[in-house]
């Protein structure tokens, strides 16, 4: 009986770790205003005009995996991985071919 009470609480943690690994799970409204401030310095003036829009939601989502390689982290302010996560959530939720496109930011 405790056995199986703790096999279920183990598979609760992983479901619960999965789920928060997964950049895409951070809180859009607060990945928007992120990106505005630490992205947007950038991006539309003195780099390209990147939006949610620019890609699609795998592609974000690949970016998002992968983020040391995107050619200007070492660009970026100090962000945590928390913050990251929110950006790549925006910029994921509102993907050109996502269920609601960003209409223009
Ligand atoms: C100091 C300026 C600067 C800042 C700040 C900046 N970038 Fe960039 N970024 C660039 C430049 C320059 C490039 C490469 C050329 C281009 O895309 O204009 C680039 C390229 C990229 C690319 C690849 C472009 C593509 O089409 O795949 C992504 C993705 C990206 N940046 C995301 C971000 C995100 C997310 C942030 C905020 C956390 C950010 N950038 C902040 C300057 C910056």
């Amino acid at each position: 009986m405790r056995r199986a009470v703790l096999i279920s609480l183990c598979l609760l943690c992983c479901i619960l770790l999965a789920d928060l690994s997964f950049a895409v799970e951070g809180n859009t409204r607060k990945g928007k205003f992120l990106y505005r401030k630490n992205c947007r310095s950038c991006h539309g003036v003195s780099a390209s005009d990147l939006s949610p829009l620019s890609k699609t939601q795998a592609a974000w989502k690949a970016a998002a995996a992968s983020h040391e390689s995107i050619p200007c982290v070492k660009d970026w302010p100090q962000l945590s991985a928390g913050d990251r996560a929110d950006i790549f959530s925006y910029l994921y939720a509102f993907a050109a071919d996502s269920p609601t496109p960003a209409k223009c930011d």
